[in-house]
């Protein structure tokens, strides 16, 4: 397929992961992201044109796509956070932080890139197991990523047929988003024992959902949340 995919959060660990995918896959790359010195170390690697970004600033992140040069293939939005609270301390600002960065920045690089996207592009959102499993403390987190998953389905109606529109859900993966809660090998292994397949997410398990996704062989897949979590979110092999 001719065009650019766009990777926004390409510093990060899932993104970079994807990014390096679709740069062994032979595809051209624009990369986005908020610190300049990784971002252009990464772009300079992966010979991507890129443009350094804060998402929550609108015209910055309208900006940085419009830089994307030529046709859109695809666009991965891999910003987002893991925004715990208990719910005493629960404050509107958390909820709506988790909600602008998670939700609202996705919304926002989609639509200003769906008017140069090629017939059969693809693009790709991040949820997490949260989004459809209750868990302690995770209220700003979860609402965000179910309110992503709702976009998603909402944008694919929006953009079909030409343009696809996936969400990845991934489960603990070991990156430096998720790094407070891997710091020690008591925790990753406590982690770890929850999963039927009992071990961390890599960024990679993440990223290479998202590349087939991305990618012609997911070219009737379209509108769906599919899970890289170990069989977290239904697969109970214990107790
Ligand atoms: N890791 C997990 O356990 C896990 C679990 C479930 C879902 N997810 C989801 O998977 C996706 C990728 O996560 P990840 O683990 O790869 O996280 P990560 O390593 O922290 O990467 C996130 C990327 O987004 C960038 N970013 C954050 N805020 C930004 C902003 N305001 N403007 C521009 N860029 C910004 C980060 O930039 P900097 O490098 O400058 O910080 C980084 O490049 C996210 O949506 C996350 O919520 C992850």
């Amino acid at each position: 397929m001719s065009g650019t995919h766009i990777v926004i959060g390409a510093t990060g660990g899932i993104g970079g992961q994807l990014a390096r995918r679709l740069h062994a896959g032979g595809a051209r790359l624009h990369l986005i992201g908020r610190d300049a010195g990784r971002l252009g170390a990464l772009a300079d690697e992966l010979e991507a044109s890129q443009t350094t970004a804060d998402v929550l600033d609108e015209a910055a992140l309208e900006a940085a796509i419009a830089a994307c040069p030529g046709d859109i293939a695809g666009l991965a939005y891999c910003v987002g956070s893991i925004d715990l609270c208990p719910l005493q301390r629960l404050a509107a600002e958390t909820m709506l932080a988790s909600y602008r960065l998670n939700v609202v920045g996705a919304a926002l690089a989609v639509r200003a890139a769906a008017p140069r996207m090629v017939e059969g592009a693809g693009v790709v959102l991040f949820s997490s197991v949260a989004a459809q499993q209750g868990f302690l403390q995770h209220a700003p987190i979860a609402a965000a990523k179910a309110a992503v998953e709702g976009l998603a389905r909402s944008l694919a109606a929006d953009l079909a047929p030409k343009v696809r529109v996936n969400v990845v859900a991934p489960s603990l993966t070991r990156t430096p988003l998720a790094a407070r809660f891997t710091s020690s090998e008591a925790m990753q292994k406590a982690i770890a024992q929850l999963h039927a397949l009992p071990r961390l997410g890599e960024a990679d398990d993440a990223a290479a959902l998202a590349a087939f996704l991305l990618g012609s062989d997911a070219g009737w897949i379209t509108g769906q949340v599919l899970a890289v979590d170990g069989g977290r979110s239904t697969v109970r092999s214990r107790g």
